[in-house]
């Protein structure tokens, strides 16, 4: 078997492509020496990435805010002979049809692909992420979030899920919703992030208008604004919190905490 790893240079694909190396032959996207280009908007790119793969891990960029614009690549590879699909995409996704995962989702759904919907909680990683300049520039966390909380997950758990899926037999036509053990709020991340820093974090909720603003000053595009902003528009009101069994029964163990993630990750926050 053959797997494209589409956004093998971001989070979860990169953490994918490390935790199935010397299992499975792999075709790896992106921009470093030794991938193949694919854009998913440009269908030229399609038939160099897709020749010889059985399988896809398909991730959406978050710059793409529709689920219709990978109609060409999915009638592409299943064109190619591909029939195993697995995506990933959000806690929620097969509910919420303002979140544009959710148009992915029936996009593949619609092709007769063995699919697996990979929904994962928040990433545990945003931290080093979407919260890093708040947190290397004030020391804090700025959301509009209120007090809801969420079931965050480690982007390693996420990856070793999607890699025992593609290796393990019985999770065609499936849908998880991957979480962490417990969830928090952002007061309880900061609360944690501080003692594992040994400096100071809080968490300054903030009001949706001013949460967009900002991100606009930032570069961040509207759409992609508009998404971030919808889901934690999902969290402060309680729709984040569910914990779910689902990563648990597929690994076989506990999936890491928080604390533990902020522990073994402490080095990147002292460097900023
Ligand atoms: N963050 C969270 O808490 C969370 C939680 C659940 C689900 N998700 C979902 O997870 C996905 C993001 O995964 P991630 O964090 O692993 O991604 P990421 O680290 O943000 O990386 C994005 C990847 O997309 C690639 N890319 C960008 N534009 C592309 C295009 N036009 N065609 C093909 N590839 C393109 C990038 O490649 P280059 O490096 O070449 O640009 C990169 O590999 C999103 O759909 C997000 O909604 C996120």
């Amino acid at each position: 078997m053959r797997i494209l790893i589409t956004g093998a240079s971001g989070r979860v694909g990169g953490a994918l492509a490390t935790a199935l190396q010397g299992q499975v032959d792999m075709r790896l996207t992106g921009r470093e020496p030794g991938t193949v280009a694919l854009d998913f908007l440009n269908p030229e790119t399609f038939a160099l990435a897709l020749a010889g793969c059985d399988a896809v891990f398909l991730m959406r960029p978050p710059q793409i805010a529709s689920g219709r614009a990978f109609r060409p690549f999915l009638d592409a590879a299943h064109a190619a002979g591909v029939r195993r699909m697995i995506v990933l995409s959000v806690k929620g996704a097969e509910r919420n049809i303002i979140l544009p995962h959710h148009g992915v989702e029936r996009e593949v759904m619609a092709r007769g692909f063995d699919w697996t919907m990979l929904r994962p909680a928040d990433f545990m990683q945003n931290l080093e992420t979407v919260h890093r300049s708040g947190l290397s520039a004030r020391s804090e966390i700025s959301v509009p979030a209120g007090d809801g909380r969420s079931a965050f997950i480690d982007v390693a758990d996420v990856a070793a899920v999607a890699a025992k899926v593609l290796l393990e037999p019985g999770h065609a036509k499936r849908g998880y919703t991957l979480t962490g053990p417990r969830a928090l709020s952002f007061q309880e991340v900061a609360e944690i992030l501080s003692e594992v820093l040994g400096r100071p974090i809080r968490y300054r909720p903030r009001g949706v208008l001013r949460f967009i603003r900002d991100r606009q000053a930032e570069g961040v595009p509207l759409g992609m604004a508009l998404v971030m902003t919808a889901l934690y528009t999902v969290q402060r009101t309680g729709g984040a919190a569910g914990v779910t069994d689902d990563a648990f029964r597929i690994l076989g163990r506990t999936p890491n905490d928080f604390r533990s993630y902020a522990q073994r990750n402490r080095h990147v926050w002292a460097q900023i």
